[in-house]
């Protein structure tokens, strides 16, 4: 078979153009010219009408993302669509798998379109933050009206067979193979008789006020860019002739373009690709897992064992009493309730992994024949050491053995046991069931087949996960720790909590992280200090306490109504605390610091710079593998906001120079804790970034 990127084939009078560029038929250049020459000699050999469909698993999934940032090289996509549209012949996309972005963009250029039932449409250009740009924006208003394509653009959600006919995106479902369903439609459609049937000349569509949905959609995004933009493409049109609508259209385009979020979006989506490919794991088959074992029924526990039903494995929960355990079942009804309320799962379903599907026990001897075992009892080495003595005497040969420790040394815990080549860490994020990342732990023993196992378990669970070496709190919250300690100290020397948390909600984060700290509870923090203050801090460091006072005075955050914001009865609404002030004068007062100004983008820079130099150590240190690895843990677990691309992205965008010459600068004031990371100063000296490393492998 040819291995052309379009492949031409005349049956009888109709052409067929079959798109051949696996895995998803990206519209790289071969095919865009295969498409192009495709209708010229449809139109030579006399055909009737065109077929468009993809071979392999779908119709074309978009624009090659790989050739962004490149100069485009001709045709472009637009000028493909135009040309395909303007074709005497009557063109038919046949649609399966996802046709999205500039994949949608050639079928809306078709003059029919049919779908098998699974197929899937949509433009999701917004989500790399640049917009539909091979008329999507002129045509698709043109067929479904401006309300429902700013809907379907700003959001770049996929659109089920069923929904795309109804709002007359696909003309036609038929089951079957896209290639027959197509012949069979383009026969039909010149049996009757049918004519071209162009989108672009249909009426303009029905203006709206369009400042009004740019502004809510700058909103909504928390800053970012591409939703925004595109509703403008949809005001042109509605505003000009289809020829200038185009126009503009490719002018926005060009600009998101250029964007740095354009580049954070794209490293995001190749990152969180590439994050769970690890060379070492190349060809490393993972060990069997059918069913679990989760050790504690608390908030955690609960949320595991729930992401471990959700994902169809059979799950074994041990608690101390049957009193905890049927607390526990509750605990997973609660987080199972949500999803089956909205019609997530069916109350069968719901029924199942609330009953027969969940076993409880009071004792370990339950957990003998289970594949995997993941512990998420309370954070404490001695207590962590004897569930680790129990299991080793329990588990079957070859069971996993993991741990949900969020910073404890698992090289120590794998210790307690005769077979630390089974122990790793699987770090949860609360809630378990809902939170994205799960860090994997590797200790100095871990076989490579239990690393190879957690992966496929987060797999399995629908989890992002990151390879991470032992150190206190891996690679999130290692770095959390330091940034929150960079605000505090801003707070310390001038700055408030809400000043703080404004500055890096303005920057992207969903909540600063005062706000997040009330949502997750004060005396979490609290129970960490004590614990750092009684292991002895290193005197040149500096303690701050003024949060200290907010828990001694039992303001734990939401929980309690009140922590650095007062919080109304069942309300998220917050109003900032005045008592904080109070707290933070009297330890300024008591330590002789005269407060100072500090301005957003102070803020934004010094935390960020914080978060960048902890990032940098945990990757030169080889606690990440790559600065991919720390990009998608702090996108997926910390509520970064994506369209920066992750910290070590933001700092390549800003330039490393800079950024050093700040934490040089910083480290003037306090030099304990600003030490330069060794790497960061290496990657200046040599004038490399930290994407270099990545494609390094
Ligand atoms: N351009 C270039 N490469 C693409 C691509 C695109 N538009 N879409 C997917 N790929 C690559 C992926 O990077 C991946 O490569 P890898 O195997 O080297 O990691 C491979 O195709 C398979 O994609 P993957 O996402 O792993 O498969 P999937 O079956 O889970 O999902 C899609 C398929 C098409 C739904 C998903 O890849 C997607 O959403 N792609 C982007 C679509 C898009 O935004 N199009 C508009 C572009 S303007």
């Amino acid at each position: 078979m040819s291995d052309a990127a379009i492949i031409y084939e005349l049956h009888d009078d109709i052409a067929i153009l079959a798109a051949n560029n696996p895995p998803v038929n990206a519209l790289g250049l071969a095919v865009r010219q295969g498409l192009v020459d495709g209708i010229a000699r449809a139109e030579a050999d006399g055909a009737k009408a065109v077929l468009i469909y993809g071979m392999g698993t779908t119709f074309f999934a978009g624009a090659d993302i790989r050739e962004f940032g490149k100069p485009p090289t001709e045709p472009f996509l637009p000028d493909v669509c135009t040309r395909i549209e303007a074709s005497p012949l009557i063109v038919v996309s046949a649609l399966h798998g996802t046709a999205l972005g500039g994949g949608l963009e050639i079928a809306l250029g078709s003059h029919y379109r049919i779908g098998v039932p699974s197929a899937r449409v949509g433009l999701p250009e917004v989500l790399i933050g640049v917009m539909p740009g091979a008329g999507g924006t002129q045509r698709l208003p043109r067929l479904i009206g401006v309300e429902k394509s700013i809907e379907v653009i700003t959001t770049g959600r996929q659109i089920g067979a069923a929904e795309a006919l109804e709002l007359g995106v696909l003309d036609r479902i038929e089951d079957g193979d896209p290639r027959e369903i197509g012949l069979a439609y383009a026969r039909e459609l010149i049996d009757a008789g049918a004519s071209r049937r162009a989108v672009s000349e249909m009426p303009a569509p029905e203006a709206i006020d369009f400042d009004a949905a740019y502004e809510a959609a700058l909103k909504k995004s928390r800053g970012q860019l591409s939703p925004a933009v595109a509703i403008r493409g949809i005001q042109a049109a509605c505003e000009l002739p289809f020829a200038e609508g185009m126009k503009r259209e490719r002018e926005l385009f060009m600009e998101l373009m250029a964007t740095d979020q354009r580049q954070g979006l794209i490293h995001a989506f190749f990152s969180e690709r590439a994050v769970g490919k690890l060379p070492e794991l190349k060809g490393v088959a993972p060990r069997e897992v059918a069913s679990i074992g989760v050790i504690g029924g608390g908030t955690m526990g609960a949320g595991i064992a729930t992401a471990a039903l959700l994902a169809g494995l059979r799950v074994t929960l041990v608690e101390m009493s049957d009193d905890a355990a049927e607390a526990a079942r509750g605990r997973v009804a609660g987080n199972l309730s949500g999803a089956l309320k909205r019609g997530k799962i069916s109350q069968d379903s719901f029924d199942h992994m609330t009953g027969s599907g969940l076993s409880l026990a009071t004792e370990y001897d339950a957990l003998a024949d289970v594949d995997l075992v993941i512990e998420a009892v309370f954070e404490e080495m001695s207590i962590k050491k004897d569930v680790f003595t129990k299991l080793d005497a329990i588990c079957k040969p070859g069971a996993v053995l993991a741990t949900n420790t969020s910073y404890l040394n698992v090289d120590e815990i794998a210790a307690m046991t005769s077979r630390p080549q089974d122990v790793i860490g699987l770090h949860f994020f609360s809630p378990a069931h809902v939170m994205k990342l799960l860090e994997v732990v590797v200790a100095d023993k871990t076989a490579p087949d239990v690393v190879a196992t957690g992966f496929a378990l987060g797999k399995k669970l629908g989890k992002i996960s990151v390879r991470a070496g032992v150190c206190d709190g891996f690679i999130g919250n290692r770095i959390l720790a330091v940034y929150r300690t960079a605000a505090d100290h801003m707070i310390l020397d001038g700055a408030s909590p809400f000043q703080i948390d404004d500055a890096l909600e303005a920057f992207g984060f969903a909540m600063g992280p005062y706000a997040v700290g009330d949502l997750a509870g004060l005396d979490i923090g609290w129970a960490v200090r004590k614990r750092r203050r009684a292991e002895g801090m290193d005197l040149r460091a500096r303690d701050v306490s003024f949060a200290d006072k907010l828990c001694e005075n039992g303001h734990f955050g939401q929980k309690t109504g009140k922590g650095y914001y007062i919080y109304e009865k069942g309300s998220r609404t917050r109003t900032p605390n005045p008592e904080v002030a109070d707290h933070i004068a009297a330890e300024r007062a008591e330590k002789g610091i005269t407060p100072r100004e500090f301005t957003a983008e102070d803020i934004v820079r010094r935390y960020m710079a914080a978060m960048v130099n902890e990032a940098a150590k945990v990757v030169g240190e080889g606690i990440a593998r790559r600065p991919l690895d720390v990009d998608m843990t702090l996108l997926f677990g910390y509520g970064f906001p994506r369209y920066h691309g992750g910290p070590l992205k933001w700092a390549d965008l800003q330039g490393l120079p800079a950024l050093l010459d700040d934490i040089r600068g910083y480290a003037k004031e306090d030099d304990y804790f600003w030490q330069p990371a060794p790497l960061l100063e290496q990657l200046v000296a040599e004038g490399r970034s930290f994407d270099d490393l990545n494609k390094a492998g």
